[in-house]
This record gives C-alpha cells, sequence and structure tokens, in this order.
C-alpha cells in the first residue's frame, strides 16, 4: 500500500488543452510493455500494442485529441452500455433488472456468477448480463444489433462507425464460454430466443471506433444523455444515473472497487484497449492502449486517466 497512489484534487485546476493531453500520454506511454493485447479472439491479438490515443470533450462540447486519435478498435465490453440504454428505455428498467442484479463485480468478466445459485447474472457489465441485456432489445435477425450501432452513431455523430467483420467472425468462433452462458440463461427461463441474440452480442462487441468516440459516449452519460453538439433527443437523467452507477460499480469488473478509489469516476472498459470516462455533468474522456493489465483493462489507458483526474480534480469523492 505504500506505493498506492490515488487521485488528489489540486487547488487551482489548469486549462485543458492538447498540450497537457500530449504530456499526459507521453509520461504513460511505455506502459504498454508491462501489459499484453488479448488475443483470446485471435483477431484482436493482431492489434500495434504501441498504439496509444487520448481524447476529451469537455463540459461545452469541445474535443481535445492527442496520439492516434485517428485508430480505429473494437469497443467491446463497452458496447455494455449502449445495449443496457436500448433495453431500460424500451422495456423499463423493473423489467431488465427483475432478470439481473445491480451487484458489483469481484469477478472476472466471463465469470458465470450467479447463473448456478439464484440462476441470475451479477450485473449487466460482465458477459453473462450484457449478453441477457442484448437479448431483451426487440426485433428479429440482427435488429438489435442494428439498434446499438445506429445509437453508438448518433452519440458520436459518426454515421461512418461500422462492425469489423473480421472481429466478429473471430468472437463468434472462439465464443465458447459466452455461448455455454447463452444456453445456460436459456435453460434458466431468460432468454427464450435462438443463437441470433448472442450474435448480436458478438456483432456489438466488434463495432470499431476512435478515442474520441469514446470521449463523445463518456460525455452523454455525464450529461443526462444530450449529446457533446447540445442534441437533445435522447435526453433522460435517470438512465444517465443508472448507467454511471452500473459504470462505477462493475465497468472496470473485478478492479472497479480500486478503481473508483483511485480514479473515482464512472468507467467502461473493453479489451480491445478502449476506456469511456463520464465525469458527472462535465465533460467526458476517452482513451485507447490494447496492451492490457490481467483485468482486462487498458494498462497505459488507466494511467492516462489517473493523472488526467489528478491534474484537473475530476475524482466525483
Ligand atoms: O465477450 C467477450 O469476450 C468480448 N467480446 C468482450 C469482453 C470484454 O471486452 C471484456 N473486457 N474488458
Amino acid at each position: 500500500l505504500n506505493t498506492f497512489t490515488y487521485a488528489q484534487k489540486t487547488a487551482e485546476a489548469p486549462a485543458i488543452s492538447e498540450k497537457t493531453l500530449n504530456s499526459i500520454l507521453e509520461k504513460n506511454r511505455t506502459y504498454y510493455t508491462q501489459g499484453k493485447v488479448a488475443d483470446y479472439i485471435p483477431e484482436l491479438g493482431k492489434m500495434d500494442a504501441k498504439a496509444i490515443a487520448f481524447s476529451v470533450v469537455d463540459k461545452n462540447g469541445k474535443v481535445y485529441n492527442t496520439g492516434d486519435v485517428s485508430k480505429k478498435f473494437t469497443m467491446q465490453s463497452i458496447s455494455k452500455i449502449i445495449a443496457l440504454m436500448i433495453a431500460v428505455t424500451e422495456r423499463g428498467e423493473a423489467n431488465v433488472f427483475d432478470k439481473m442484479g445491480y451487484f458489483g463485480s469481484d469477478k472476472p468478466f466471463n465469470h458465470f456468477s450467479n447463473l448456478e445459485t439464484t440462476g441470475k447474472p451479477l450485473n449487466p457489465m460482465m458477459n453473462a448480463g450484457a449478453i441477457l441485456t442484448t437479448s431483451l432489445i426487440s426485433g428479429d435477425g440482427d435488429k438489435p444489433f442494428l439498434k446499438v450501432l445506429d445509437m453508438v452513431r448518433f452519440i458520436t455523430k459518426n454515421p461512418t462507425i461500422e462492425y469489423s467483420k473480421s472481429v466478429y467472425e473471430s468472437e463468434k468462433a472462439t465464443g465458447h464460454r459466452n455461448r455455454g452462458m447463452f444456453y445456460l440463461m436459456k435453460n434458466n427461463g431468460l432468454i427464450s430466443g435462438n443463437e441470433d441474440q448472442l450474435d448480436n452480442y458478438f456483432r456489438q462487441c466488434s463495432i470499431e471506433l476512435t478515442a474520441e468516440d469514446l470521449a463523445k459516449i463518456g460525455y452523454f452519460f455525464a450529461n443526462q444523455c444530450v449529446r457533446f453538439d447540445g442534441d437533445t433527443t435522447y435526453k433522460n437523467a435517470e438512465i444517465a444515473k443508472l448507467i454511471e452507477s452500473q459504470m462505477l460499480t462493475a465497468g472496470m469488473y473485478e478492479f472497479s472497487g480500486e478503481y473508483s478509489r483511485t480514479v473515482g469516476l464512472p468507467s467502461k472498459s473493453g479489451v480491445g484497449g478502449g476506456i469511456t470516462v463520464s465525469v458527472p455533468g462535465k465533460m467526458g474522456i476517452g482513451v485507447f492502449s490494447p496492451s492490457l493489465d490481467q483485468h482486462g483493462n487498458s494498462l497505459a489507458g488507466y494511467h492516462m486517466i489517473l493523472d488526467m483526474v489528478k491534474q484537473f480534480g475530476l475524482s466525483i469523492f
């Protein structure tokens, strides 16, 4: 614990600039050497471990970028917050959370809890709960996936966003554990459809975007689902609170508790190397570096966020 580092508010927060972001990025660039690119999905293993990007959208919707900001990567688990927003909008929160818990994560993202005990997933941020969430979005075939894709395009105002067919196929070909969870939940009476629904989960994980897109997603949930340019089409303070609370308690998997202590902001990671961060009522942060720690969270990404939070006094606590 003597090496413990945490975010402490500084008296005077400096102004955000690309120069400040760049110095934070450079300070943390070499963290990639201490982690590992995810290769349990073969296609993900091809990512450039040295790529790194850092993006912030401030309270006024102004974008600041540094690093490999045009580099695309798959959003992976970050798609879970978008699917949750859609499922809850369609069915209501009580209906969705009758089938899964609000519990924090103390287990890896692909853990089966609590499917063998209570019969229900712990939360919508672990794979089981996320697979179930996507299956709760209405529509046949790939319609639920297309809703997730459209929402990502809307929030980022980026209609060019697509999914990576090769990553999707790689996930589908190797995702036996996810398939196991899908059938266990079907056995438990939580899922009624066929494997198309699991495919939608694999597809949504394969949506490709940039760190800037992630910063805009962070901004959206930080600001009651108002888009960075002020568009209020989906404005909803309750849904934003729900998503942010899940991000805080389970968004970084079993690291979520320690992350809350050190960073203190609702955040969601994905094994593609991205993390989206919401600074409630204020800004959005998006980071990318594909080298991961043992929990599946971007290592350099975490350290960039930590430095940003320290410099600007952003922790909610
Ligand atoms: O279900 C999977 O294995 C992946 N497609 C998504 C997992 C993920 O991103 C977990 N993240 N940290």
